[in-house]
């Protein structure tokens, strides 16, 4: 089987590298990939942007299995391009995939089902959202964009001048382009948040192990929010009860709903998750794969990965069942100085050989290419997720750390506290 994983990623990297140990697997190409990727599989330069082109190369190339990374695929409608070939795709259609693409349609979809959420209100105009804002009394609120903005979209704000602030620059000075045409303001929810990503096929639901993720920029939750600076499973806090309570309140509920309106959701469902005094309430969803969760859940998992993805897109994933590792797992990214905000790229990195031959450790690239002397240079904000593996949650950070130290690169910044919360 040849399979095509479309992204250029760490969490591409780390599919490529699971995928690549099936003995069902006999090629993996990721468009376009990056260098990492090009040590597990093959790249491919293809403008990945043109569905066309990409279904005409797939078929030419006779592969098997479509396996996007990217939500901005997704809610482009790659699954939809799929649809009328004789080609295999892993997800959601684009109509699905507005579960993730627009936060109005999630918020009302878990309103209209009774799915635990954060209260919220919804705007299209500048002026009754600034109007709703004086009405409120005091408190912190969360202002969303509507649309896709990469994980930047969303401000936690102490106060009611601070959300206006965050209202004026989306939907005014439009920050995030048309994806802040509309906003979301929600109330804070407090306590600990945890990933579930489970894979669905529209009737069974298989939650992988959870994760957390650390979405601030700096040590101790502060700065602004990126893509995510780390992450590490299994996530002590969530509990056996409490997964149950997640299961039967928040993923079933979701599927049904999905199916119920007409959306059908097949693929990689993320429920990102506030612990509250209440329960588990849904911060948001996503349609793919996390990065960098996917990172140190896919080196705990024991299961071939190939089965899971073709059981999920063929509709029989009841038939299969999850193996996972006992060891914990931790994953420390190193960014480009200046991320999330301007940064440079090109740094040639050393090191890198050192950190990899650690046991039980993986450097998963991210923003990282080969250039023409065939060094390892940046090429993006997030560069690496290093990975390892560890008998418990402060072993697997502490082996992390230690192939991180052997990695270099003029400008090379990372959190310290990575999986602090967990011990
Ligand atoms: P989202 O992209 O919706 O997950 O938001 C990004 C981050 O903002 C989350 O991971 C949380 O840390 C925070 N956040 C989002 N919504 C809320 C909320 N209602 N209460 C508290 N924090 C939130
Ligand atoms: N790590 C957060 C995300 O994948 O959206």
């Amino acid at each position: 089987m040849k399979i095509l994983i479309v992204g250029s990623g760490g969490r591409e990297h780390a599919l490529a590298w699971k995928l690549a140990q099936s003995p069902k697997v006999d090629r993996v190409f990721v468009a376009p990939g990056n260098s990492g990727c090009a040590g597990v599989g093959e790249c491919v330069d293809i403008d990945v942007g043109n569905f066309r082109a990409l279904v005409r190369w797939a078929r030419e190339r006779g592969v098997g299995l479509v396996l996007p990374g990217s939500e901005a695929y997704y809610a482009a409608g790659i699954v939809d391009a799929f649809q009328g070939t004789d080609i295999p795709v892993f997800g959601p259609r684009r109509a699905a995939a507005e579960l993730e693409s627009s936060k109005s349609f999630a918020k009302g979809l878990m309103r209209r089902h009774g799915i635990p959420s954060a209260d919220y209100a919804q705007f299209e105009q500048f002026e009754t959202a600034m109007r709703y804002l004086d009405s409120r009394t005091e408190g912190p609120l969360v202002v969303k964009a509507d649309g896709l903005c990469a994980g930047k979209g969303v401000e936690v704000c102490r106060d009611l001048d601070q959300a206006r602030r965050a209202v004026r620059r989306m939907m005014r000075d439009r920050e995030f382009g048309d994806a802040g045409a509309k906003v979301v303001l929600e109330d804070l929810l407090r306590g600990q948040e945890v990933t579930i990503l489970a894979l669905t096929d529209g009737k069974t639901i298989a939650p992988l192990a959870s994760s957390q993720d650390h979405k601030a920029a700096f040590d101790n939750d502060e700065g602004p929010n990126t893509g995510g600076m780390g992450a590490y499973s299994p996530a002590p806090i969530l509990t056996e009860e409490i997964l149950d309570e997640v299961v039967e309140r928040i993923l079933v509920p979701t599927v049904h709903a999905m199916n119920e309106e007409g959306r059908r959701f097949r693929g990689l469902l993320y429920a990102g998750l506030m612990l509250t005094d209440g329960g588990p309430k849904v911060l948001e969803y996503n349609v793919r794969f996390g990065d960098p969760e996917t990172q140190p859940v896919l080196m705990r998992l024991q299961s071939d990965l190939f089965d899971l993805i073709e059981a999920t897109v063929r509709g029989r994933l009841a038939e299969q069942t999850l193996e996972w590792r006992e060891e914990a797992a931790a994953c420390v990214v190193l960014a480009s100085g200046g991320y999330p905000g301007r940064y440079e790229k090109g740094k040639v990195v050393s090191g890198l050989e050192k950190a990899e031959a650690r046991p039980d450790t993986v450097v998963f690239h991210a923003g990282a290419k080969r250039n023409r002397q065939g060094q390892v240079v940046t090429d993006g904000g997030r560069v690496f997720g290093v990975a390892s593996l560890g008998r418990d949650i402060s072993a697997a950070v502490a082996n992390a750390y230690r192939a991180v130290g052997d990695i270099s690169f003029d400008g090379m910044r990372f959190r310290t506290d990575i999986g602090r919360k967990a011990l």
